[in-house]
């Protein structure tokens, strides 16, 4: 391993998986640009040589390949159902590396068993994820067969291990690598999802890089807080996690989307597609405050609360933010967290709503996804407000100095509609 470089571990969790260890770098060696990558993964897929996962896989890491990183993959069946690679190896490897893609055929709508034998291992070795990315690609044989609820509920887990999150970037900016092949040998005639596995790759690879790079003085930077729920002034929890960043020295940038003038969105197509444009936004109301904010913060923390007290405008706000991908991405590679407090019990599950539609911004979801649930007298809290913080500003230091030597780094194009 080159000295200073990260370490990238593709795992695959198919039963059907092919490859060793060596299979994989092997076949990674012979791609040296994307059409070798996709002529070799016709050539396996059409042998049967690779399952249509490991496809996804290979095109995956192959859009993370870079001379500064290094990549090692791992069969799970070589560790859980035969004796190829050592438990110790595993472990080893999860420690050493600086992030994971892990592919996962669909199995009903759900990742499949190796990958839970997988968050049981990393749970009871108490294997360290602090500040390591995790994204994913799957494969499933409907064509809306439950690729993306895969995507949902690994990015779940994968958070609440304490990873933070990519999805597979630009153009489509959606979950993670959705292929669709049923019969072994097939994955090859689906190039949408071997681009957006590739995509995955890429947005890891962009990690690593911010990562990588110097760090921005704590007091130059600014976290966005925008809040939704709450009475007047918020309550102790938005002042106990202001005070959490300001004693790191942290400027904070606060707003009460309650209290914005928010009116639907109109489904127009008239949100700007360049940087170039102004906020763009034909609808007259405050969402240019917040279009304002999001020029100037280095990371942000959504807050939303659900009581019985008041309805806030989280959704409203929501469904008003598509002009942040329209303006080619203006909150890539930004780190997000989220706050959800429910005190009353809708079941909701608001914490996952909230940072699956963040993904499509193309952010870094950060680790801990926090949460108050209350059934009125009794709060279950799950992860620490503390911990998002810090975990939140230490991405935020390097992404500062990233973004401003890449300006314009993505374009927006309208996939799924007419060019307009
Ligand atoms: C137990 C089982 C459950 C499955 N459930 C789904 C499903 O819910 N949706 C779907 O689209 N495909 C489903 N499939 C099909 C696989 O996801 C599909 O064949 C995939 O390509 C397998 O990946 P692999 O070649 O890497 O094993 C299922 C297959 C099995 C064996």
């Amino acid at each position: 391993m080159k000295k200073g470089n990260n370490l990238l571990l593709g795992i695959s969790t198919s039963t059907r998986a092919k490859l060793s260890t060596q299979g994989y770098l092997e076949a990674l060696n012979r791609m040296s640009d994307y059409q070798t990558m996709y002529e070799l993964i016709y050539e396996l897929g059409s042998e049967k040589k690779i399952s249509n996962t490991e496809g996804l896989l290979l095109a995956s890491l192959f859009g993370a390949r870079s001379k500064d990183i290094d990549i090692n993959v791992i069969n799970l069946k070589d560790v859980f159902k035969s004796t190829k690679i050592s438990k110790q190896e595993l472990t080893k490897e999860l420690d050493r590396c600086s992030g994971i893609i892990l592919g996962t055929p669909v199995y009903f709508g759900d990742r499949s068993s190796l990958f839970e034998k997988l968050v049981e291992h990393i749970r009871t070795n108490k294997i360290d994820t602090k500040n390591k990315i995790f994204g994913m690609v799957t494969a499933g044989a409907k064509r809306n067969g439950g690729q993306e609820t895969t995507l949902v509920f690994g990015l779940l887990d994968a958070l609440n291990l304490g990873f933070n999150v990519v999805g597979n970037g630009p153009p489509t900016s959606q979950f993670g690598g959705t292929g669709w092949a049923g019969d072994i040998g097939k994955i090859q005639d689906d190039n949408f999802g071997i681009d957006t596995s590739m995509g995955v790759g890429k947005r890891v690879k962009r990690y690593f890089e911010i990562i990588s790079s110097k760090a921005t003085s704590k007091k130059e930077l600014t976290i966005g807080i925008l809040y939704s729920g709450f009475n007047k002034k918020g309550d102790m929890r938005i002042q106990d996690l202001i005070l959490n960043i300001q004693k790191s020295g942290v400027e904070t940038k606060l707003i009460d989307i309650d209290r914005l003038k928010i009116k639907p969105c109109l489904a127009c197509a008239k949100c700007p597609h360049t940087l170039e444009t102004d906020y763009g936004c034909i609808i007259k109301d405050d969402m240019s405050e917040i279009r304002e904010l999001f020029g100037g913060i280095n990371g942000l923390i959504l807050i939303s609360r659900k009581g019985n007290d008041k309805i806030g405008k989280y959704q409203l706000f929501l469904e008003r933010t598509r002009f942040i991908r329209r303006s080619n991405f203006i909150m890539s590679d930004i780190p997000f967290g989220v706050y959800s407090i429910e005190d009353k019990l809708t079941g909701s599950q608001l914490s996952t709503r909230m940072f699956m539609s963040f993904l499509r911004h193309n952010v870094f979801v950060v680790s801990p996804l926090v949460q108050s649930i209350s059934d009125g007298s009794n709060t279950v809290r799950i992860g620490h407000i503390d911990e998002l913080c810090c975990n939140l500003i230490k991405i935020a230091s390097k992404t500062k100095s990233a973004i401003s030597k890449s300006k314009s780094r993505y374009t927006y194009k309208s996939i799924g509609y007419g060019n307009t």
